[in-house]
């Protein structure tokens, strides 16, 4: 069904809506308590592969973090994306058949000890996590021309990946885990699930409860890759002059791991 962003149904004109200086709200900064909760999300937040639990999700829980999800930005306010929660465990071991297909052709692409490597890690939780979602962009949504779009065709790609995003941090907060799957062909998914031709598949996010998660990524406990000095990373004013000053709060500002509770 198409939708056509930034075009409420009920406009019907400037007297219809309150002015928009009505629905503006103080925003200060956040209180200590509220900043480290939602640091405590950002760092403690993992792509989990290993540690669900069979616990059923509630429908309430699972509302919350799509409901997270809908309140990600998107371009022109387009909000190209769908899900589609998919518990039946016999989908899910569809995908996952998807899944080991391309896993093994994945493997064949990395040479020596790293492919020795790659093949010892697990990078999905299909069938372990209680559900899956699926998450796609619909690049028509919001019709022919979006605000924001029209020089940068990409962009409602960009605002799916926020929307997950913001699910994958809600999801920390619920005790739930998320781990993004993406070593399938989507093509190939679609019509498992009966997804049109033209919408595009962004995801697959394993979903489930979670009792513990690894401090750090995974890749970087089993050393695969490692995460980057973030001052090596920031620029000053152009391309490759690094941002000196700024370095030393830089450092200090990244945390290694998730706050203590
Ligand atoms: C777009 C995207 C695709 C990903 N695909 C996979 C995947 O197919 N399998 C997997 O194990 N992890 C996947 N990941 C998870 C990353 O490996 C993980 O985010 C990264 O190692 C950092 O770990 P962390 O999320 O626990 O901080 C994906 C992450 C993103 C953002």
């Amino acid at each position: 069904m198409p939708h056509d962003a930034g075009q409420p149904d009920d406009a019907t004109g400037p007297a219809a809506a309150p002015g928009p200086e009505a629905l503006r709200a103080p925003a200060g900064p956040f209180a200590e308590a509220d900043r480290n909760g939602l640091w405590r999300a950002i760092l403690g937040r993992r792509d989990v592969r290993n540690e669900f639990t069979p616990r059923p999700v509630p429908d309430e829980t699972l509302a919350r973090i799509l409901a997270a999800a809908h309140c990600a930005p998107s371009v022109g306010l387009s909000q190209p994306w769908n899900f589609v929660v998919v518990r039946d465990e016999a989908k899910r071991r569809q995908v996952h058949d998807l899944f080991s297909r391309a896993n093994a052709e994945a493997a064949y692409m990395f040479d020596g000890p790293r492919q020795a490597l790659y093949r010892s890690l697990k990078l999905e939780g299909i069938l372990t996590a209680p559900l899956g979602i699926c998450v796609t962009c619909d690049r028509s949504r919001g019709g022919k021309v979006v605000l924001g779009r029209t020089h940068q065709p990409d962009v409602d790609l960009y605002s799916v990946a926020c929307a997950i995003q913001n699910l994958w941090l809600a999801a920390r907060a619920e005790g739930l885990g998320v781990g993004w799957v993406s070593i399938f062909d989507p093509e190939e998914l679609k019509p498992l699930l009966g997804i049109p031709r033209d919408i595009v598949v962004m995801a697959w996010l394993c979903v489930g409860y979670v009792d513990e998660l690894f401090v750090s990524p995974e890749l970087e406990a089993r050393r695969w890759a490692r995460r980057l000095p973030l001052e090596s990373l920031v620029f000053d004013g152009e391309w490759g002059r690094p941002a000196a000053g700024l370095a030393p709060a830089l450092r200090a500002a990244v945390p290694s791991g998730p706050k203590p509770e």
